[in-house]
This record gives structure tokens, sequence and C-alpha cells, in this order.
């Protein structure tokens, strides 16, 4: 290895990241902010002690193979981790790393965005606005899905779960959740349990979506779930798209059986389902759960801390 390692960053960083990456290592940036094929990405690889990657980059099985036996550490710029191969990196003794904790806050803030602005209709709203069609005040104009004393189903009960909760517990909502394993008490609080997403559906007026993408979440919220929903409900999602089918939710928005739903995330995207953008009751929002100046730079300095961690010999703070 040189006198510094070699990282090879795959997308364009806030300036405090890029500053503190090339300062200490030999980086490779993207100033453009190219997208990598997994050709480029795996090509791109070449002669490099690290990969900086980000969300959506294709970190695939095939990718990890082709990577040189210098590469020791992936350090992805996120807190999920679908898009890396991690199996695959684990079988050639490479470390995997992402960004837990430091983006709870900013991602349970945007959660509440898309509940309050689909609940209270807060597109639709700018855009009479913006399009001078507002005419004045009347008592029946814009209605929307009241939020006070509501339950507010958490699928997903982690840590942005949490932070989502704690947020809905200020709007005096009744918290339900379902998770993997029922957390201790101290971390529960006064939330409502439910062993099975089933359960957790049907106690849901509103519903948020704050579990990672995997085998067994994809898809959760088919057309048979939708159905236990109350009538009426409000589906919230911050986590990833693809745990959402697109035609049933699309389907009960258009029936009225889901009032409205905020979404930041969507399955292909940037290319979302583009029957979400005619439907006057959606509230779309471009992934921007932890875009905040705060949250992406402590994002970019946690794989730092990372790369830094495995580069001088010591544990990593984030492995997967
Ligand atoms: C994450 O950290 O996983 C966010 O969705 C950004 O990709």
């Amino acid at each position: 290895m040189p006198d510094k390692p070699r990282i090879l960053c795959t997308r364009r960083m806030p300036p405090n990241v890029e500053e503190r990456l090339a300062r200490d290592y030999h980086a490779t940036l993207n100033p453009e902010d190219r997208i990598y094929s997994a050709q480029g990405l795996a090509d791109a690889g070449e002669g490099k002690d690290g990969i900086f990657c980000a969300g959506g980059d294709p970190v695939t099985a095939e990718v990890i193979g082709r990577l040189p036996e210098s590469v020791g550490i992936i350090a992805t710029y996120s807190v999920g981790y679908e898009h890396v191969a991690v199996e695959a990196a684990r079988a050639r003794g490479i470390v995997v790393t992402n960004t837990p904790d430091v983006l709870n806050d900013a991602t349970a803030d945007v959660a509440m965005l898309c509940l309050l602005g689909a609940a209270r209709r807060g597109a639709e709203g700018d855009r009479m606005v913006r399009a001078g069609e507002w005419v004045g005040w009347d008592s029946t104009m814009m209605l929307g899905v009241h939020v006070t004393g509501k339950r507010l189903g958490i699928f997903g009960m982690g840590r942005i779960g949490r932070a989502v909760a704690r947020r809905a517990r200020g709007f005096d909502m009744e918290v339900h959740y379902n998770n993997r394993t029922r957390l201790p008490p101290e971390l529960e609080g006064d939330a409502i349990w439910h062993d099975t997403v089933e359960s957790l559906l049907a106690a849901s007026d509103f519903l948020s979506i704050n579990a990672p993408s995997t085998p067994e979440t994809r898809k959760f919220l088919d057309a048979e779930r939708i159905a236990l929903l109350p009538d009426g409900a409000v589906v919230v999602n911050t986590a990833r798209g693809d745990l959402v089918d697109d035609d049933a939710l699309v389907d009960a928005l258009h029936s009225g059986k889901v009032a409205a739903a905020g979404l930041d995330v969507f399955a292909g995207e940037p290319n979302l389902d583009p029957r979400y953008r005619e439907l006057a009751n959606t509230f779309l929002l471009p992934h921007i759960g932890s875009a905040s100046h705060e949250t992406r730079d402590a994002m970019g300095y946690c794989c730092l801390d990372n790369l830094d961690a495995f580069f001088a010999g010591r544990p990593c703070p984030n492995p997967i």
C-alpha cells in the first residue's frame, strides 16, 4: 500500500466530507457525480484499498468478486445496505460498514413531514396556492385526516422507528409497533407491541414503515395486508420503496381505502411508479430522509471513522 490508503468514493459527497477524505487518503472522488454501473464500479475498484459507496450503488457479488485483493473495506454512506452483497464481501474477508444512528432524527423528521403532509393535504394545498387557484377561506375546503389521538402503527421499531415514536407522542398519537422481537421496557415505553404484522395493521389509523429491505420484508404491504388497515388509513414510507406493492397501494389510494400516502422512497427510484404522481392524495418527496446539512456530514464522518479504524488496525465502529 502507498503512504496513504487508496479510496474510491463512488458519489459526490458534501464538501466537509470530501475535504477530510482527500486530506487523509488518496481519494478518487466523483465531482460530476456519475452513477457507476456494476461494470464501471468493478473497473474503478482496480488499485484501491477501500470503497466508499452509497445507497443504490450496485455492489453486487459479481462486483465484489472482481475487486482486487487490496480492497479490505466497503464503507457505505447509508444505514440501509441492501445494495451491498454482504455475504460475498464476508467470504472474501472484506469488512462492510454502514452509518447507523446519525440519521435517526433527520429521517424521523421526514416521516412526520410525510405523515402530516399526507394527512393534511400539504402538497395539494401548496399546488393550489402556487397555481393561483385559492379563492379564499372556506369551512369545508381541503379537509384532511385528523392526527391527534389516532393510532400510529410502526412497522420496524429500530432506532429510526423509535425516533418516529418519540415525535408521534408529541402529537398525542397512540403508538403501536411490530418488530422481529419485542423491545425491552426501557425502549418500548408506552408503545403497544403486536406480535404479528396483521395485528399491527388492524390497529393502524396511520402506518409508518421503518423496516429495512430484506427478502422477508419486500412487498410486505400487499393487497391482503392493506385490506386489514382501518378504512381511510394513512400510509407513510421513509424506509425503502420495495416494502410496498405499488399496484396494491395505488388501488387503495384510488378507492379511498387508504386516504393518503406520504412517500419519501420508491421502488426503482428515481423512476417511481408514475401513478403516484397523478393521485391527488399522495405527498411525495425525493428520498430526502437524511438530507440535512448536519446529518449528511455526520454520515460522511461515520464512514471516515470506519475507514480510519480499519486502516489503523482497530475494530470498525459500525461493522455489518
Ligand atoms: C440510508 O441511509 O439508507 C438512506 O436511505 C440514504 O440512502
